[in-house]
Order: structure tokens, then C-alpha cells, then sequence
């Protein structure tokens, strides 16, 4: 069966932080985005080919949502696509309570259909996955993802929508030069094998491999991801500072050469861009080749910093 997220663009755009701007604050990642700022990203990336958005019921509780619609407003529905998430720690306890989450994240988008529709995480597999059938069937969702699942978890919700004549279309999963947990555990062969698209996610690691961060800059005081982040940044330096010589190079910088390292893998990276000048880095990004041989040593430094990056919301893969 072929697909047609098979044939997403290179990169998706992440919309995580997105959830932060206005007034619910600076919440997770700390960035001060504003409307207009978000409607400059959208408008470059969509003139670029970068037309699939992902964002998730959650990501600052609908927040994320409500504002990439505003922000697409404009463009014909025709022109994007959107993915977005049924995360089941938020469930209601309705008859349906992923097809009332998804209701809800329809309303917000603001259209009748989403095109990639993802179970965030593997919290009860046998009981969420077959709740995505009815709304294959009815055309609500067209695809569907699984997200943090592990090789088992993935298998056991092939095998549901199997039954009913579907499958999982794609794996969003942590991946990066920092956590290749996904790789290790066959994850990406798996998908190669059976022609599912695997988005990896934090590819930047919430920004702490773009090289713009750093002891003496650190990121945002009182965010999440500084408290995640700033401790391990003087033990990235060295990895940094050579994905930024690679960058140079190439007149890139080191976030489009992470960025080009997970396209090499044959991942399609799911980078949260928070502002326009982040797309030109995807233009770069999407150009770059790295041999062979950089990317060994791109990996060999980032084993070497020793730090474990998976997020609290992860398990083991
Ligand atoms: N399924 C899941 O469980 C899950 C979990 C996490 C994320 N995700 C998805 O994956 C997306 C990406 O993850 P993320 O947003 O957490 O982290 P990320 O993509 O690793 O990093 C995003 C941060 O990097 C900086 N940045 C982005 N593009 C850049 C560029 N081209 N050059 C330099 N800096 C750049 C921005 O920081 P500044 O604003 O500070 O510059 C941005 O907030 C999310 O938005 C979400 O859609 C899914």
C-alpha cells in the first residue's frame, strides 16, 4: 500500500513551543513567539515546501493548535497538512474519547479531516489503537502514526489495525545525535523495511544542538528545557563546535547540519521552528550531503558527551 505521508516533504515542522506564545506564557520552552512572528514562519515554510505541521492536543492544551490555525489562515487546506496527537493521559471518559479528542482538535484547526493522526505514547495500546479505525473509515483521520512505542508496542498496533485492513503508516519517535535509542533497537530497520516513515523528533534537542546556547548562554530561566538542558550544555561544546565546522563549511550552521544528519539516516526530522530565519536553515538543510565519514564522527563525539537526553514522558526503547 503505498501512502502519501510516504511522500511528505524532507523535514515537518514542530509546534510544540508554539503552545508557549501569548498569553499562556513562557511555559515549557520559554520563547516569547507572537502571532505575527508564527504567521512569518508559516508563510516561508509553506513558500519552501515545507507543508506538514505537527502539533498535538496537549502542547500547551490546545494552545498549539488554535494558534497554527491562525497562522495558516490564508492558505487553502489543499496546500498543508496537519498532524496532531490523541495523548492518552488526557482522555475524557466518554463513550469515544479519542474520537472526542479529536473532535475537539478538529474544531480548533479548524477543518473536518486531520491527515496524520498519532496515539502519542504507548500507554495502553490494546485499549486506544482500535479507536482510530471508525475514524480512518470515515475519513476524520487519513493516516495514522504511533509515537514513543517501542518495537513490540508497534507490532501490537499493526496488528489491530491490521485486522480492520489498516496499518501503521509512521513512528514519530525521539531521535537524534544524542538519543539514537529508536536505532539501536531496530526501530528505523523495521520502518525501512516496511516502508513506515519514522519522524524523529527533537532532532535540536529543544535547541541545545544549535550551538546557541551554551554556559554562558543559557537557555531561558525558568523553562522546562533549561532545567533539562543547561546542566549537560558544557559537555556538548565539543560536539557543537564541530557541527558548526561542518556548517561552515557549507555556509550552514550547526542546527542545519543536526538537521542533515537525521535525513541522512533516513528519518524525516520534525524540527520546531520558532521563528522565519529557522526555515532558511531547512532549505540548507534539505541540500546538505554529509559523507560517510562525518557522520561517524558526528556519532563518536556525541557518544562521547555521555549524556542521556530521553524525556520524562519516554520509556525505553
Ligand atoms: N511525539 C512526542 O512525544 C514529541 C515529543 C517532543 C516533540 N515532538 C514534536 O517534535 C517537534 C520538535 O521538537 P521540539 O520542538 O521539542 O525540539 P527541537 O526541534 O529539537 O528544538 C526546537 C528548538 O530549537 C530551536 N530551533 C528550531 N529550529 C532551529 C533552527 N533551524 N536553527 C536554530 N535553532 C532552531 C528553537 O529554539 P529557540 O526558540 O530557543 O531558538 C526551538 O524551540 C515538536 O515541536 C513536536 O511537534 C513530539
Amino acid at each position: 500500500m503505498t501512502s502519501e505521508i510516504l511522500a511528505a516533504p524532507p523535514v515537518a515542522l514542530g509546534t510544540w513551543a508554539w503552545g508557549d506564545s501569548g498569553e499562556a506564557g513562557d511555559g515549557y520552552f520559554g520563547s516569547r513567539l507572537t502571532a505575527s512572528g508564527l504567521r512569518e514562519v508559516v508563510d516561508k515554510a509553506q513558500s519552501n515546501g515545507f507543508t506538514l505541521w505537527d502539533t498535538a492536543a496537549v502542547y500547551g492544551m490546545g494552545r498549539s493548535e488554535t494558534v497554527l490555525a491562525q497562522a495558516l489562515k490564508g492558505h487553502a487546506r489543499g496546500e498543508y497538512r496537519l498532524s496532531t496527537k490523541f495523548t492518552p493521559q488526557i482522555a475524557g471518559d466518554g463513550d469515544d474519547p479519542v474520537a472526542d479528542m479529536l473532535e475537539r482538535s478538529l474544531d480548533r484547526l479548524g477543518t473536518d479531516h486531520v491527515d496524520l493522526y498519532w496515539i502519542h505514547n504507548p500507554a495502553d495500546v490494546a485499549r486506544w489503537t482500535p479507536h482510530l479505525i471508525p475514524l480512518l473509515r470515515s475519513g476524520r483521520i487519513r493516516h495514522v502514526g504511533v509515537s514513543n512505542h517501542d518495537m513490540k508496542e508497534i507490532a501490537l498496533a499493526d496488528q489491530i489495525l491490521g485486522e480492520a485492513g489498516f496499518r501503521v503508516e509512521a513512528v514519530q519517535n525521539h531521535y537524534s545525535l544524542l538519543y539514537r535509542s529508536s536505532e539501536r533497537a531496530g526501530i528505523l530497520d523495521h520502518c525501512r523495511a516496511h516502508g513506515v516513515r519514522f519522524f524523529s523528533y527533537m532532532v535540536l534537542e529543544q535547541g541545545a544542538l544549535t550551538g546557541r546556547y551554551s554556559p554562558a548562554r543559557p537557555m531561558p530561566e525558568g523553562s522546562s528545557r533549561a532545567a533539562v538542558y543547561n546542566g549537560i550544555l558544557p559537555r556538548l561544546q565539543t560536539l557543537t563546535d564541530r557541527l558548526r565546522a561542518i556548517g561552515d563549511d557549507r555556509d550552514a550552521s550547526a542546527a542545519d547540519v543536526a538537521t542533515a544528519w537525521a535525513i541522512a539516516k533516513g528519518t524525516t526530522p520534525i524540527v520546531g521552528v520558532t521563528n522565519a530565519g529557522h526555515i532558511d536553515g531547512l532549505v540548507r538543510a534539505r541540500g546538505i550531503e554529509l559523507a560517510d565519514d562525518e557522520i561517524a564522527e558526528l556519532e563518536a563525539l556525541a557518544d562521547a558527551t555521555g549524556v542521556d537526553t530521553r524525556g520524562s514522558w519516554e520509556h525505553g526503547m
